[in-house]
């Protein structure tokens, strides 16, 4: 590994820790046409040197439930070492033949954080994100068995994810919420509200898919609007979208996914990247 880049940094909600503005999504390494663990382990390093240190996993970032833990397995494997790397992991979703299956029982979630801190090869982890609610459990006994969790040392922080503004207050109510990570990105702006409220109370929002999912990140580009402003700039569409995303809130701590060195050096660029106010206005006015 080389010496890293400096990015501009955020403040990780009401952790007190502060992390490179552009973190990384780890799910593309682990989950249906992964790439090799050599490669997906440069793939780490590469974003290292580019000033990321904020690293997105979950227990179920793999293939199904025989291969739970794999992405944080791969991580504890890459950043061996590494204390300014801050790995923030989730619990409460199960993949029974690969399917996504929310699972929000207490029990499940000390058992889940318990395989966690194994797989990461860790005595705590410093943020633990409730994967999903789950509609078959009250939402405060989900939050409440990472409440146990947190008194027992084994987290440090906790954070929500794909949750309602009246989930994450209900949340509150329990426990101190230090992130919310919930889809949005240049055409998907449903969590607006979850946005706001995040802002009101300083609770970082890592959105999701933050280039419009694996799907679609590669065809950003297909967008006049979009593409004009890269053109502008002499950047890549996928830079303008995580630009637009950090311009839009200081709470904001983007987590492009990556599979590839290039894709995370240029997404990391983005930290750097400042649009006009015109060119905000142009992109707010995409999905108005
Ligand atoms: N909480 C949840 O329920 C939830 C749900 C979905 C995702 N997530 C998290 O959010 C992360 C990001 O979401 P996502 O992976 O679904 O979608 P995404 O970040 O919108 O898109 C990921 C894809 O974008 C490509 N890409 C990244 N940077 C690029 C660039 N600069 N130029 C061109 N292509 C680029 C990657 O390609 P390569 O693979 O070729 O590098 C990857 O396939 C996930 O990895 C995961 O950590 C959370």
């Amino acid at each position: 590994m080389g010496a890293a880049n400096q990015m501009p940094t955020r403040r990780l909600g009401t952790s007190g820790l502060q992390v490179g503005a552009i973190g990384m999504g780890c799910m593309p390494l682990s989950i249906q046409g992964r790439p090799e663990e050599s490669e997906a382990i440069r793939t780490i390093h590469t974003a290292l040197e580019q000033g990321v240190t904020l690293f997105d996993t979950a227990d179920s970032y793999c293939l199904d439930d025989r291969d739970i833990g794999h992405n944080e397995k791969l991580l504890a494997k890459a950043l061996d070492g590494v204390s300014h790397a801050i790995i923030a992991t989730k619990g409460g979703t199960v993949r029974p033949e690969g399917r996504w299956v929310r699972n929000g029982h207490p029990e499940h979630l000390k058992a889940a954080c318990e395989e966690s801190l194994k797989a990461l090869d860790r005595q705590e982890i410093m943020l633990y994100q409730l994967h999903a609610p789950d509609p078959d459990v009250p939402y405060a006994e989900s939050v409440g068995a990472l409440a146990r969790l947190q008194e027992q040392g084994k987290i440090v922080h906790i954070g929500l994810s794909n949750v309602s503004v009246r989930q994450l207050e209900e949340a509150l109510s329990i426990v101190t919420v230090v992130s919310v990570q919930n889809r949005m990105h240049l055409f998907d702006r449903s969590s607006m509200d979850v946005l706001r409220r995040c802002e009101e109370l300083g609770i970082a929002f890592l959105p999701y898919s933050p280039l419009a999912g694996m799907g679609q990140a590669g065809k950003l580009g297909d967008h006049e609007r979009i593409r004009q402003i890269a053109d502008r700039h002499q950047v890549s569409p996928q830079r303008v979208a995580l630009a637009w995303l950090l311009q839009l809130s200081p709470v904001m701590l983007p987590i492009p996914g990556a599979s590839r060195g290039s894709t995370i050096t240029d997404s990391a660029a983005a930290a750097s990247l400042t649009l006009t106010a015109d060119e905000m206005a142009e992109l707010n006015a995409m999905n108005a």
